[in-house]
């Protein structure tokens, strides 16, 4: 039988945890005393801090504020930015709107940048420190398109034929590794990838935004599942912004599309209910 002291003891380690030391008045963040880190620390570096336990050098707080920039918003074709507008105008408020939004960015919608890295890690892993990373790439989507995965994630893209948010952070990566700040083998993987996708569709698949994003986030030594969560952070940004947008303009209960475009019936055509239900006597 355990003391009231030892009950104490146990129930205190119930929640163990490394990252915020809570007492009247006094809070510290990693150790940090909050007092101290206001207005000093930047928003990108207190997300680096909370995850990973230290503060970056400043060339690292750089690459990761601009990786979580682009990928705010992609307009209400995106579901979670419409998901976010449609919730509003059923009269959810913007946390609910925002729950609902974030609740769909999952592997299909969301995901690309989580694979990605993945991918790119393969790639790391099967090309070994001084081997040939276009033939490791070949060899990895290979594997992949075998186990009937044929999409490399993070390349190619619907709208634009050249995805504008992926020169200005690459320019942002030769930067850092100029500077020292990273090693740029992400980098290389990602040109790599881009080459075998060219060798076997005989036509460029060019990079996008996720494919930026895990070139930016692999640089930084993000563990993938935190670049899914980087971005979640990320287009949280816009989905607050069209749950704000869309409650100021005070419409309700909006669909997908306006209730004048009709949709896709493809079901049995009209028919006669069975006679014995038929036969069945009505309320009226
Ligand atoms: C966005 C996407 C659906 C566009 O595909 P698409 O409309 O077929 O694009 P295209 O018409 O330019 O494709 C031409 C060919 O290249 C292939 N292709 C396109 N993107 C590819 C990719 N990432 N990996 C391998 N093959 C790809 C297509 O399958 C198609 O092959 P086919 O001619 O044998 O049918 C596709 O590129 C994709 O799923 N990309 C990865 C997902 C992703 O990163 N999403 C986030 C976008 S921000």
């Amino acid at each position: 039988m355990k003391n009231t002291e030892e009950l104490v003891a146990e129930a205190s380690a119930w929640w163990d945890t490394s990252i915020i030391d809570v007492h009247p008045g006094k809070i510290a963040i990693r150790g940090y005393p909050v007092e101290q880190l206001i207005g000093r620390v930047r928003f990108p570096e207190m997300i680096w801090l909370m995850l990973r336990g230290e503060l970056p050098a400043p060339a690292q707080a750089d690459l990761l504020e601009a990786a979580l920039v682009p990928g705010v918003d992609h307009g209400p074709h995106a579901p979670s930015i419409a998901i976010s507008r449609m919730a509003v105008s059923c009269g959810l408020p913007v946390n609910g709107a925002m729950a609902s939004a974030v609740n769909v960015l999952d592997d299909i919608h969301g995901g690309a940048g989580q694979q990605c890295m993945e991918r790119y890690r393969e790639i790391d892993a099967a090309a070994g420190a001084s081997g040939d990373l276009v033939a490791a790439a070949e060899a990895v989507l290979a594997r992949h398109r075998a186990a009937g995965e044929k999409i490399m994630p993070g390349f190619g893209h619907r709208f634009h034929p050249v995805d504008p948010r992926v020169a200005p952070l690459y320019a942002l990566l030769r930067k850092a590794e100029a500077a020292g700040a990273i090693g740029g083998r992400f980098g290389r993987i990602g040109h790599a990838v881009e080459a075998a996708l060219e060798k076997h569709k005989g036509r460029h698949i060019p990079m996008n935004i996720d494919g930026i994003t895990a070139v930016v986030f692999c640089e930084l030594g993000f563990e993938p599942e935190l670049g899914r969560g980087l971005f979640v952070l990320s287009r949280s940004v816009g989905i607050l912004a069209h749950a704000w947008e869309q409650k100021q303009r005070g419409r309700r209960i909006m669909g997908p599309m306006p209730p004048s475009i009709p949709y896709r019936y493809s079901g049995p055509p009209r028919r006669d209910l069975p006679p014995e239900v038929a036969a069945r006597v009505t309320n009226d």
